[in-house]
Formats: C-alpha cells, sequence, structure tokens
C-alpha cells in the first residue's frame, strides 16, 4: 500500500508517520517539505500535481488551519487550507480510485444542549474554523471519493505546545489560576487519532462499506477547568514544583476570557459508530493525558 501523509509535522501529522509506517510505503509531507513534490495547502491545485505524482492508494491529511481565533481575520486562507485544498484531494482520489482519510473538529456544531452528538445531528458552526472545516467534509462527501472523515475534538500531543503544556508552564509562574469550566468536552490525544487511523485505514481497504464520517474522540467528558485541575494534580503528585497552590484554579464561565471566535459550550461527540462499525475500544481521556505528561514530565 503506498500511502501519502499530509501535514506530517502537525500534532497528528507526527503521530501518523509512526503509525502508518507498517501499512507501507508512507511518503510524508509538508508545506515547507524540500525537493520536488509541493503540499502548500494555501495553493489547492498545486496539490493535484503531487497526488498524481505520488500515485497513492491512501491520502492521508493532516494538514489544517488550525489557529481557530487567526481564522476569524483571514477567512480566505481558512478556506483554502481547509476546505479548498481537501477538495482538490478529494478530487484527486477519486479519479485514482484512492481512499481519503481527512480530520474535522467538534467546531461544525453549535455546540447547544447538554449530550454527545453523533454523526448525523444538524452541523451549524460558530466561528470560521468551524464553518471552513465544514465546508471541507462537505466538499469531500460529494466529490465521490472513497473517504474517512473523523471528527474529534481538544487534540494534544506530547510534541509541539498544547493545552496541558500551558497548564503546566502557568502552574509553575502563578500563585492563581483563572480556566474556562462551562465547555465541554473530550481531551483526545494525537497518537490514539493515529492508532485510531491506521487502523481504520486497514479494515476499510477491505471493506468499503466502512467508508463514512465517523465521531472519534477518547471516552469521558470534562471542562478545560477539570482538565487542568487533572494536569496540575497529576504533576504535584510527580514532583514537578508548582506555584500555584492547592484549590487555586479558579472555574470561569468562557465570557471571562472574551476570543475573536466564539466556540461551542458543548463539545460532546458520541463515538459509538466508530466503536461498533471498526470494533475499536476508545480509552478514557485521562489515560492518554497522564501518558502524554509523563512523556513531557520526563518521569
Ligand atoms: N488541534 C485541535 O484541537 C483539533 C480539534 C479538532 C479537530 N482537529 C483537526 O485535526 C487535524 C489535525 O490537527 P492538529 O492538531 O494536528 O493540527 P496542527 O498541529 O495545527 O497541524 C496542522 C498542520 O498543518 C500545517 N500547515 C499550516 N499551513 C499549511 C499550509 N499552507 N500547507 C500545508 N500545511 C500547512 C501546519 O504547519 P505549521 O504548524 O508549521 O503551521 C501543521 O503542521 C486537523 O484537521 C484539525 O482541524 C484539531
Amino acid at each position: 500500500m503506498k500511502i501519502l501523509l499530509l501535514g506530517k509535522n502537525g500534532q497528528v501529522g507526527w503521530e501518523l508517520q509512526r503509525s502508518l509506517a507498517p501499512l507501507g510505503e508512507v511518503v510524508a509531507l509538508d508545506f515547507d517539505s524540500p525537493g520536488p513534490l509541493t503540499a502548500d495547502f494555501s495553493k489547492p491545485e498545486s496539490l493535484a500535481a503531487t497526488v498524481r505524482a505520488v500515485a497513492p492508494d491512501v491520502i492521508v491529511n493532516a494538514a489544517a488551519h488550525t489557529a481557530v481565533d487567526k481564522a476569524e481575520s483571514e477567512p480566505e486562507l481558512a478556506r483554502a487550507l481547509n476546505a479548498t485544498s481537501p477538495a482538490v484531494l478529494a478530487r484527486e482520489a477519486a479519479a485514482r480510485g484512492a481512499w481519503l482519510l481527512h480530520y474535522s473538529t467538534d467546531y461544525v456544531f453549535d455546540g447547544s444542549g447538554s449530550t454527545p452528538r453523533d454523526e448525523d445531528a444538524p452541523t451549524g458552526p460558530l466561528n470560521v474554523y468551524g464553518q471552513t472545516k465544514l465546508e471541507g467534509e462537505e466538499a469531500i462527501r460529494a466529490s465521490g471519493c472513497r473517504h474517512l472523515i473523523l471528527r474529534t475534538s481538544w487534540v494534544y500531543g506530547a510534541r509541539g505546545g498544547n493545552f496541558a503544556r500551558t497548564m503546566l508552564k502557568l502552574a509553575q509562574e502563578r500563585e492563581a489560576l483563572k480556566v474556562i469550566a462551562d465547555q465541554i468536552g473530550a481531551p483526545t490525544g494525537a497518537d490514539l487519532l493515529a492508532d485510531l487511523s491506521a487502523h481504520m485505514i486497514r479494515a476499510a481497504r477491505t471493506d468499503a462499506s466502512l467508508a463514512g464520517s465517523y465521531h472519534a474522540v477518547a471516552a469521558g467528558e470534562t471542562s478545560w477547568h477539570g482538565y487542568a485541575s487533572h494536569v496540575i494534580a497529576f504533576a504535584r503528585t510527580a514532583g514537578v514544583p508548582l506555584k500555584v497552590a492547592e484549590g487555586a484554579i479558579e472555574a470561569v464561565p468562557t465570557s471571562a476570557f472574551p476570543t475573536p471566535a466564539r466556540r461551542p459550550l458543548n463539545s460532546r461527540l458520541s463515538s459509538a459508530k466508530l466503536r461498533e462499525h471498526f470494533g475499536l475500544v476508545l480509552p478514557d481521556w485521562r489515560a492518554g493525558v497522564e501518558r502524554m505528561l509523563t512523556e513531557v514530565l520526563g518521569r
């Protein structure tokens, strides 16, 4: 199997380099990859030549415009990366009978209610990022290519910046913290997503009826405040010197931190379809977060 991996240096892309390796030959690119093959999503049509040159059986797209607030002031770039480029990949995949695996987000929903959403729930993005990611999904579905779309949430990886690392840093610098407590979701590891992706590609290649859209998040739920509290408690137990006092992590509403982009309050996604169709298990969010912390703390 020949796999074209795009966005290889992002959180998920980095883990995919590992998880896809046993499946076959992986051609992994980023937008500034040296050499003749380009993968710059700000130039969507340039991706067609790359797909034709590589001639993959599977395209895995981990590239995206993920800066949610920045997307509000650069919607054209966000659209090129999140919608137009995936549309080109889907068109090329359809033309050569390749599979396309792509990632999307809980931000395609408006975040109303308090129950987990399934894949057929009505969409209603609140911001440019969510809107352009939804457009990307729709273009892939309309292209007729064999695809797997994984909607996920609150992604973290051991490599690069993420919310957990920011909280660790702040806990070492400040005596008190304020963290949003009314947005609810599931922190999901880039490593888990990459492993799920490899298993799903393998299964779908032998059973094309598995093609479609899936919610893929770690089990359980928490708020950003619950997430931060868990991270800091873990670090304290591990002996990391912290400035923040126990009980000094204040729960605040979203309105306490105004941002350019509106965010959904209810980010709960149900992964029941993925579990049932692929027979895969999604571990509790704490297990992955603790593993990542063990790795970054070096203990
Ligand atoms: N992060 C989350 O919380 C989250 C939540 C839900 C869904 N998702 C989805 O999950 C997928 C993977 O996300 P992630 O967390 O791994 O994101 P990420 O770490 O931001 O990775 C995205 C990658 O795309 C690259 N990129 C930026 N501009 C590009 C361009 N012009 N051409 C090609 N590549 C470009 C980025 O490079 P630079 O880093 O050098 O800019 C980065 O390597 C995305 O589809 C995202 O929408 C993420």
